[in-house]
């Protein structure tokens, strides 16, 4: 008895010392509760919307969180296995650390210009009893969710060790309805998202909801991030990771019950993160909100990542630009390689300079400008003849440098790398120097390759070894190449890209990405296997939470726009593009991008009264707010230019025609403005009159209430101008 009484004092003896040294640090509240050999630490949330508990019992420690006092993430595990050690039993909390913070950051380019952070923090650092080892586990705590990350400092017995698992898990209190893509899958991120409840994910089962999935499953029954769940009470949660450096990504392993658990994507050799001390893992995201919209407006994975490296900016511009492009993969009138419906020759990239010039766009993207086209590059990885600073002999570099800069419009340049890394990699610093001596200020990058563990990586010794396209080495990879275009000056836009964790904070020259099924397969693919028109309903409350998006919008052809092939110019009457003129003008709103492409071919926006739009809508704003949203259902944006006093609305739903009332009171007080609206016509619809579009102006302020009318897998833009 008197042991015991000795033991519990000598805690509370601690307990004393721990505030003690918190109070000293900081005045964030804090409550410490120590019985036997549990104890447990709770911070909330600067609103006290949320509250973190870590619990470190039986040489354990776990969390759990709640919002609103509701339970919403159970008892979760902590902790990592590695090659020379493992940190997940037999651990005790030697030290701990709050802190708060309360500032704000400038965007280069972004949503909004001012980002608000404002958290709590709490550091423990936890001891191996086994090995003797010390970790810290840092975890912060904003009002739009909770960040935590691993953090394993210089210490002398340890250098070098390889991560073998790592046991993070999320273990949600309700069996919710998600909305998922799988992972370990043929086609990365490009699948149709799948609705299910969490217990019942899938992809064996669900193989027909995000599109048939090819082949057997080679890795764990595991889905990607951002994944994101709505509870029956609202309360909408989403999982991501934010800062993914020198590590590898993580994807959720589902077990046929609510509870999720950090499945990291391995090296070939099965190792998950090949590492060394000083290390940080990425920060584990759980992004959580009162309702879907929301969700769309946190700020959190950029809040977690690094500020900005970049000290001159000037060279990193938002802006818009066309393509030589979807005569490739829409209309199918071109080819990327030679012959004679090469699409990348001289003259053709002339008239689209001329196109581009006359409408004041930033860029023209050319693809097929180089060679290594014409050797079997699509979609095994095996072509391995890209050149990215040699052009094809039908493309005459010097006259179309001169020609563009006369006109005012720079090339957006384009390297397809195949997924040929080493091919990439040895020409990286000359394609890049290329593009700064030849104007070119922002390149799309691609890396098309549909097998699953497919990227070929070889060591000096010439050994082949068969890599994940979101493993460690591709997350270097990227780095990489996003470091040497920074050195040259040069922004990229990534096709086929690891998901987006924030890293633009650091790196502004990353600009956008694709990373999810974009315009292209309304393009490529027949009718039954196109996007729905739900997809970009999903988009918003998923993929875009984890950064911009290059889905290249603005197609005004609809139907019908598709050749059988190049040499016969008959209709295939099987592609039809699920959506009409007012929803793919609403893209430009709903879809965050700082470089929107408008994608379709000059002859179908010239003297089109829609276009507009694209002309007008800008791509850097002050301010952003979500009004409503219903994940798979609809969603209303409105954006707030960076330039002017104008604002801009896109509203889209599903294949639902619907009508939403919203209120005016996001507008200047004390203005009027012009109302410039691009609606769905009252027959209108994706499938009954995709093209028809109404254009009408009205004079509206703050206090005006308005009744959006979207038809069937429809869409309504609206610019407002103040009346001078
Ligand atoms: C797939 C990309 O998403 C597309 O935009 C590009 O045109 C092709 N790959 C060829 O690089
Ligand atoms: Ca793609």
């Amino acid at each position: 008895m008197k042991a015991i009484l000795k033991q519990i004092l000598s805690k509370y003896f601690l307990v004393s010392l721990f505030f003690l040294f918190l109070f000293s640090c900081s005045n964030t509240n804090f409550i410490e509760n120590i019985v036997s050999n549990f104890i447990k630490k709770e911070i909330s949330s600067p609103d006290n919307s949320l509250t973190l508990n870590v619990n470190s019992k039986n040489g354990k420690i776990s969390y759990s969180l709640m919002k609103n006092n509701k339970l919403i993430i159970e008892e979760s595990a902590l902790g990592m296995i590695t090659d020379k050690f493992d940190f997940f039993n037999n651990l005790s909390i030697h030290k701990m650390q709050i802190s708060n913070n309360n500032q704000s950051w400038t965007q280069v380019w972004g949503e909004q210009k001012v980002i608000f952070d404002n958290h709590n923090e709490l550091a423990l650092s936890i001891i191996s009893d086994d090995s003797g080892l010390e970790m810290i586990i840092r975890f912060r705590l904003f009002n739009d969710g909770l960040g935590f990350r691993y953090e394993m400092p210089n210490q002398k017995q340890i250098d070098n060790f390889n991560i073998l698992d790592e046991l993070t898990e999320f273990n949600f209190s309700e069996d919710s309805p998600s909305w998922w893509i799988p992972a370990y899958a043929y086609r990365r991120y490009e699948f149709l998202y799948a609705n299910t409840l969490i217990s019942e994910i899938s992809r064996d089962e669900f193989s027909e909801l995000v599109e048939y999935l090819h082949g057997d499953r080679i890795g764990p029954e595991a889905v990607q991030t951002p994944f994101t769940t709505q509870r029956k009470d609202g309360i909408t949660i989403s999982i991501h990771e934010a800062n993914l450096t020198n590590y590898s990504s993580m994807t959720l392993k589902a077990n046929g019950t609510k509870n999720m658990e950090c499945d990291l994507i391995p090296w070939s050799d099965g190792v998950k993160v090949r590492t060394k001390t000083p290390m940080l893992t990425p920060w584990r995201t759980i992004i959580v909100a009162e309702s879907p919209s929301e969700l769309t407006m946190s700020t959190l994975t950029l809040n977690l990542n690094e500020p900005n490296k970049i000290e001159n900016t000037d060279w990193i511009k938002p802006g818009k630009y066309i393509g030589l492009w979807w005569e490739m993969i829409g209309t199918n009138q071109s080819s990327w390689g030679s012959g004679d419906y090469h699409g990348a020759k001289t003259e053709n990239v002339l008239n689209y300079i001329d196109f581009g010039s006359k409408y004041g766009f930033d860029g023209l993207l050319v693809e097929g400008w180089n060679t290594g086209w014409d050797e079997n590059w699509c979609c095994t990885g095996e072509g391995e003849n890209f050149d990215f600073y040699n052009t094809h002999p039908d493309y005459d570099n010097k006259i179309v440098t001169e020609y563009a800069s006369k006109k005012g419009i720079r090339i957006v340049g384009h390297h397809e790398t195949g997924t040929q890394i080493n091919n990439y990699e040895s020409q990286l610093d000359s394609a890049f120097n290329y593009c700064n001596e030849n104007n070119i200020r922002v390149v799309k990058t691609g890396y098309v390759n549909d097998g699953s563990q497919n990227i070929k990586r070889i060591t000096e010794d010439g050994t082949i070894h068969k890599e994940w396209h979101h493993g460690q080495y591709m997350v270097e990879h990227f780095r990489k190449v996003l470091e040497t275009a920074a050195k040259y000056q040069v922004s990229i836009v990534v096709h086929e890209p690891i998901k987006d964790t924030g890293i633009r904070r650091t790196y502004p020259n990353m600009l956008s990405r694709e990373g999810a099924r974009g315009q292209e397969f309304n393009g490529f693919m027949p009718k039954d296997y196109n996007n729905k028109p739900n997809h970009t309903t999903i988009l918003p409350f998923t993929r875009l939470l984890s950064s911009p998006m290059d889905y290249t919008p603005g197609i005004f052809n609809l139907v019908d726009y598709r050749y059988n092939s190049q040499n016969d110019r008959t209709i295939n009457t099987s592609h039809h593009i699920p959506s009409t003129i007012a929803k793919e003008l609403a893209l430009y709103i709903v879809i965050y991008a700082p470089v929107q492409m408008a994608a379709d071919l000059p002859e179908n926006y010239e003297g089109h009264p829609a276009f507009q739009f694209i002309l007008d809508v800008p791509t850097d704003w002050e301010n952003t707010i979500v009004l409503n949203g219903e994940i798979g259902e609809y969603i209303t944006t409105v954006r707030k230019d960076i330039n002017s006093s104008d604002w801009y609305l896109g509203s889209i739903t599903n294949e639902k025609a619907r009508n939403l009332d919203i209120e005016l009171t996001f507008l200047d007080p004390g203005l009027k403005y012009n109302a410039t609206i691009y609606k769905d016509p009252t027959n209108g619809g994706w499938e009954s009159n995709p093209e028809g579009i109404t254009i009408e102006s009205i004079v509206v302020e703050r206090n005006t209430n308005y009744r959006l009318k979207l038809a069937a897998g429809g869409g309504q833009a609206i610019r407002f101008s103040p009346i001078n």
